[in-house]
């Protein structure tokens, strides 16, 4: 299936480089971008064209750590920290996922919403219930959407209604594996919540798990101060969060790993973060509700350590990828000017690169039009911005434009060559 779509293209080549061309053509070949062209090649004469001229095409954002079940309350309960949040709301509201009933009425709404969202790759916490998390998988899959979804595990320090014995987890987890071989577009991600939520013995069986199947791993790391000094009296032998991690060589050892927040890196820890290429999923939204602080996005992007966006729902309290754009530019601001005292912030290229190849590297060749890469793609509607300047406005000015006052309104979307929108 060859096809093209036409209209103003705009993509992050790195950190520091924006790419655009007006008026221009991106040919897909089987779900894989064959590159930019101002004039359509001879060869693809003929091809079917999606016309979206004066519209502003951008690679699809990639939203690399939120969970399914917390759609059901996301913009509720903003008054307590991380550790309070979780008792108090979402482990008796994840409690829930036990009832298929309930699961699929709240799945079914979820992925709804977020199949229309600028979302196009994602990797998605479910609840620790095996026939809920196949549920939303089965959904996904048919969206055409993709990403990773991970069964949750956790053996300590829930509510009763949301904890599980050590050997149903991991045999849990095992058949929830078996179970989602058959999917094409969505894939099984290894998922301990984090520390405070695992035993060792936990930790080392799904290490084990991990290894064994070749699974990637998601999980938190970091988040928040009182959850940091938990941790290091939970495990034994660990000079900091990292290493509860790193002992069961679940810090990016076997496999690709994220780890959500690491808003307070550990000055040892970090260099084995850069070391393991763990990837590192930023939050700014659900960092700014919980209180849990301004994470130094900027210094690890300057470190080459790899990081992604997301919104973290519903700790994040929105489901744009724009927005989450905008708050981690603006959390960068505020935190170079009063904790880093440089005044050197995360700026537009920066927050467009881990929307998009930041995060879109996790899954392979994604988050760009160059020739190669997956062919994801999001065609924005800007027909609700004032237009008195835009004749006036270059690409990446329009651009910038959208991400903070277009309210994520898109008018196409594509995964792998597939219209979605
Ligand atoms: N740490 C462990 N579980 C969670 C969760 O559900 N949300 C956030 N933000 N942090 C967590
Ligand atoms: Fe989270």
């Amino acid at each position: 299936m060859n096809f093209a779509i036409k209209g103003d293209i705009l993509y992050s080549y790195d950190k520091k480089t924006l790419v655009s061309k007006k008026d221009s053509y991106v040919v897909c070949e089987n779900g894989i971008s064959q590159g930019i062209f101002k004039t359509l090649p001879n060869k693809y004469k003929g091809i079917k064209i999606y016309d979206y001229t004066n519209k502003l095409i951008i690679p699809g954002l990639v939203d690399m750590h939120l969970h399914a079940p917390q759609y059901s309350f996301m913009g509720l309960h903003m008054d307590l920290e991380l550790i309070e949040w979780l008792n108090k709301y979402t482990f008796p509201e994840e409690s829930k996922y036990k009832n298929m009933k309930y699961a699929k009425l709240a799945y079914d709404i979820f992925v709804n919403e977020l199949k229309k969202s600028p979302t196009t790759r994602f990797s998605l916490f479910a609840t620790i219930h095996v026939p809920a998390t196949l549920y939303l998988m089965e959904k996904l899959e048919k969206t055409n959407l993709k990403g990773f979804v991970g069964k949750v595990n956790m053996d300590r320090n829930s509510v009763k209604s949301l904890q599980e014995k050590t050997s149903e987890s991991i045999r849990d987890t095992l058949k929830w594996v078996e179970k989602s071989q058959d999917f094409k577009n969505i894939k099984p991600i290894i998922t301990p919540r984090f520390t405070p939520s695992c035993s060792d013995e936990l930790m080392l069986d799904l290490s084990n798990i991990v290894k064994d199947k070749n699974l990637p791993v998601q999980s938190h790391i970091s988040e928040n101060r009182a959850e940091i000094k938990w941790v290091k009296e939970l495990v034994s032998g660990i000079n900091c969060y990292e290493d509860a991690y790193d002992k069961f060589e679940l810090l990016g050892t076997h496999t690709n790993t994220i780890m959500a927040h690491y808003v307070w890196p550990d000055e040892k820890g970090i260099e084995k973060i850069k070391k393991n290429k763990v990837w590192i999923a930023h939050s700014p939204s659900s960092n700014r509700n919980l209180s849990s602080g301004l994470a130094p996005i900027k210094r690890y992007l300057d470190m080459g350590i790899k990081v992604g966006l997301a919104t973290d729902i519903a700790g994040g309290s929105y489901i744009s990828m724009f927005r989450a754009m905008e708050d981690a530019i603006t959390v960068g601001k505020i935190r170079s000017c009063v904790v880093d005292n440089n005044h050197n912030g995360v700026n537009l290229k920066e927050a467009f690169y881990m929307a998009t190849k930041g995060g879109g590297s996790f899954f392979g060749k994604v988050g760009s039009f160059e020739k190669g890469y997956e062919f994801d793609a999001l065609v924005l509607d800007e027909s609700k911005i004032p237009t008195v300047l835009m004749p006036k406005l270059n690409i990446a000015e329009r651009f910038e434009r959208f991400v903070y006052m277009g309210n994520g309104m898109i008018s196409g979307k594509f995964v792998f060559g597939k219209k979605i929108v």
